[in-house]
């Protein structure tokens, strides 16, 4: 779905206050920043706006706070990583996004300078999309960038409302994503195929019905899969199972049929009696799991289906691991299945396209994100993009 949307082409933005909207929602543990992709990618915009001269605010959400403070969720953690991608310089922290802090931290700076403000969802009013807050968030900038395609499937206030206050364009990272992802997957070479992972079916079926009328080949890993398995009669012991969920597998099952879509399910599983780094596992063919068994990680034989399935298609997009990737040693299927993808696409037979959290710590973790055709930043938005959904932040962009 392709939109009219503005950019930093069309805006004057020398000694104007810029109210830039990335996504720092990037993975953190105790305190430190483990993944720095969404960082280094706004990079670009932000160098630009500063050779331009325009003094730059910072907004971003940070994990799920429901509109309290909570100390855990702060953006603080963010500003150091920040600080060294942009080479070094530092940076102005308010401790609130909007309000005397906010007014206050957005007057001191001057041409090319960069502020940082606390998570927007501190405040209730962004995921409401409250106009009273997004005229607050408005109020210390004068044009606004739209650089978070992450958070595009979001009408939240800092990403749909605001644009009612402000002139409104995409940054450079927007563009980048929705431009490549528009000719990659617009009309993508065929076969295509898609590897979707993750818990629950409960949460992507909407997603994998929409799927099956847009790839050729349906590749379900993770907790997903056993529930998959035991609706079609498979024992899964006592695996992560969706079972109430069983009559929907089964649906999707038949749609896809109809759609000519082929589902591809593991044949074989690792299985322990627990999820623990380094425990005993064994290796079954898919119908010998035992009872009391847990399936961590697809076996070796499925990582062959998988990679012979992929040889035959042109095209993938990927979201999701395949199993519990966290904790060793199952993290060696998606791996696998990783470095699969990227030998076929070094070699030019396969074009790959991949996005989410997750899915980009198991690529880092396996060293081929360098491998990949293109990794989105993005995870829910990404997908919503690829099932032809309306996002919400690309929409208000367009001025509609
Ligand atoms: C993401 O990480 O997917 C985006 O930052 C959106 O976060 P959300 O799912 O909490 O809205
Ligand atoms: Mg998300």
């Amino acid at each position: 779905m392709k939109i009219a949307y503005k950019t930093l082409d069309d805006v004057n933005v020398a000694g104007k206050r810029v109210l830039l909207r990335v996504d720092l929602n990037v993975p953190v543990k105790n305190g430190l920043v483990t993944d720095t992709m969404r960082i280094d990618r706004i990079v670009p915009t932000v160098q630009e706006l500063k050779k331009k001269g325009a003094r730059i605010i910072l907004l971003s959400h940070f994990g799920r706070p429901k509109g309290k403070i909570v100390r855990e969720m702060s953006l603080r953690p963010v500003l150091r990583p920040l600080q060294s991608a942009l080479g070094g310089e530092s940076l102005v922290f308010s401790e609130d996004c909007i309000g005397p802090p906010a007014e206050q931290a957005s007057k001191r700076l001057k041409d090319g300078e960069v502020a940082l403000f606390e998570n927007l969802r501190f405040h209730g009013g962004e995921e409401r999309n409250d106009p009273v807050f997004a005229r607050a968030l408005a109020a210390s900038g004068q044009i606004y960038v739209n650089d978070a395609f992450a958070a595009a499937h979001r009408a939240h206030a800092s990403v749909a409302a605001i644009t009612k206050f402000l002139p409104s364009v995409a940054g450079r990272l927007m563009q980048a994503e929705l431009v490549t992802l528009e000719r990659i997957l617009e009309s993508p070479e065929r076969p295509l195929a898609a590897i979707i992972g993750g818990a629950k079916i409960s949460t992507k079926l909407e997603l994998l019905g929409n799927l099956t009328s847009k790839v050729n080949l349906l590749v379900i890993g993770g907790g997903m899969a056993n529930t998959f398995l035991d609706a079609a009669g498979i024992e899964v012991g006592a695996s992560m199972c969706e079972r109430r969920m069983a009559d929907e597998a089964n649906r999707i099952t038949m749609v896809a049929k109809q759609n000519n879509c082929e589902i591809v399910l593991p044949v074989d599983a690792v299985v322990a009696g627990q999820l623990a780094a380094n425990t005993r596992t064994v290796t079954v063919p898919i119908n010998k799991v035992p009872k009391q068994g847990m399936i961590l990680d697809i076996g070796p034989e499925s990582v062959k289906v998988i990679e012979a399935k992929l040889a035959e298609c042109k095209s993938l997009v990927w979201n999701g691991p395949m199993c519990a990737f966290e904790t060793p040693p199952f993290d060696a299927g998606t791996t696998a299945v990783a470095h699969a993808v990227a030998r076929l696409t070094r070699v030019k037979k396969l074009i790959s396209v991949a996005g989410g959290g997750d899915t980009v710590a198991a690529l880092s973790k396996a060293g081929v994100i360098g491998d990949f055709t293109y990794v989105s930043t993005a995870g829910g938005a990404f997908l919503e993009w690829i099932e032809g959904k309306e996002l919400p932040g690309i929409t208000a962009l367009s001025g509609k």
